[in-house]
């Protein structure tokens, strides 16, 4: 069976990856597992989008390796989740150590928002990447020590005048299951929603632990719709503290199992139209290219998709999943 296929029988809109250049320019075997729509119907940049990748200088875009992947998307009939257009990280020092005052800073955001979903319309987008601390506050990052809170209202904002059929989600970590973080991704989404900012989704990252799925996962997702949103486990991975053994292999294969049937039991988000699916998304999808083990020392084999771009265990639990 093929995931995406698995995806769309159950209801879904899609099973997807994301991926970056160089492994597209280097890896013919990869790019063609990538390309294939009956395992994957969505595609997602893991860098190419962000802002130091499309405005390395101030008003200077640069979206070649972006455009890349759109384009590849398209050939293979897959859709695009942009990612992503204001976060703290994987910011160029221009903007993270400029001392631009707040009027100043709101219109250099306002600019790279508007440029870049301009340039990439029609798609789903980050637009607020990892907005929260773990303890439900917000992050400290230029944007919100400089602008306060509203930098959200208004990037969401610049979004939708730039392309008012974008799918606009703020995405983050640690909300999978109940807790402060999810409870503060709740009240946000639930004030902007009460104001009249656009917001159409949250996208749960889930990077996982293996063994340590939040057993509160689909009630979370639950609550979250509840809100009017749609919400995309968008950058799946589910690591294991290396050596690899064939147990572990079969704890993540029921890992997988239990994050995709989560997403197969939530029905449509309240309130929104019917194409508004819940919809997973994997992250990078192979062992071969994790960030995993640069990221989390000790730790990896995170992926459905081993060094060898070999199928593991975890692939069938994806489709028992579905
Ligand atoms: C990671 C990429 O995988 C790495 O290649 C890069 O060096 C750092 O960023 N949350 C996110 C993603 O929203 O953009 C991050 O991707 C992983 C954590």
């Amino acid at each position: 069976a093929r995931s995406n296929t698995a995806a769309k029988a159950a209801g879904k809109l899609y099973f997807g990856s994301a991926t970056d250049n160089p492994f597209l320019d280097e890896d013919a075997t990869y790019k063609a597992i990538l390309s294939d729509n009956t395992l994957f119907g969505q595609l997602s940049p893991e860098n190419a989008m962000k802002w130091d990748a499309t405005e390395p200088e101030q008003g200077v875009f640069t979206f070649t390796n972006g455009d890349v992947i759109v384009a590849l998307a398209q050939a293979n009939g897959q859709i695009m989740r942009g990612h992503n257009t204001v976060w703290g990280s994987q910011l160029p020092s221009w903007v993270s150590d400029s001392g631009f005052d707040n009027a100043t800073l709101i219109s250099v955001m306002q600019n790279h928002v508007s440029t870049v979903i301009g340039h990439y319309k029609g798609q789903i987008w980050d637009v607020v990447n990892e907005p929260f601390n773990d303890d439900g506050t917000l992050a400290s990052n230029v944007f919100f020590e400089t602008i306060g809170p509203t930098y959200i209202d208004l990037a969401l904002q610049a979004a939708s005048a730039a392309d008012p059929n974008a799918k606009l989600y703020i995405n983050d970590f640690n909300i999978e299951g109940e807790g402060a973080k999810a409870t503060a991704m709740e009240n946000l989404v639930t004030d902007l929603k009460s104001r009249g900012i656009p917001i159409d989704g949250i996208g749960l990252e889930s990077h996982f632990i293996l063994g340590e799925i939040p057993t509160t996962l689909q009630a979370q997702m639950e609550a979250f719709t509840a809100l009017g949103v749609e919400v995309a486990v968008t950058e799946l991975d589910i690591r294991m503290t290396l050596p690899e053994t064939d147990a572990l292999l079969a704890q993540q294969q029921t890992d997988y199992q239990t994050v995709v049937s989560a997403c197969t039991a939530v029905a449509d988000c309240v309130g929104v139209s019917a194409l508004t699916l819940v919809i997973c998304h994997l992250l990078r999808s192979t062992d071969k290219y994790s960030w995993v083990p640069s990221t989390f020392a000790g730790q990896g084999d995170a992926d459905p998709w081993d060094e060898n771009l070999e199928m593991k265990p975890a692939y069938d639990g994806i489709i028992a999943g579905f």
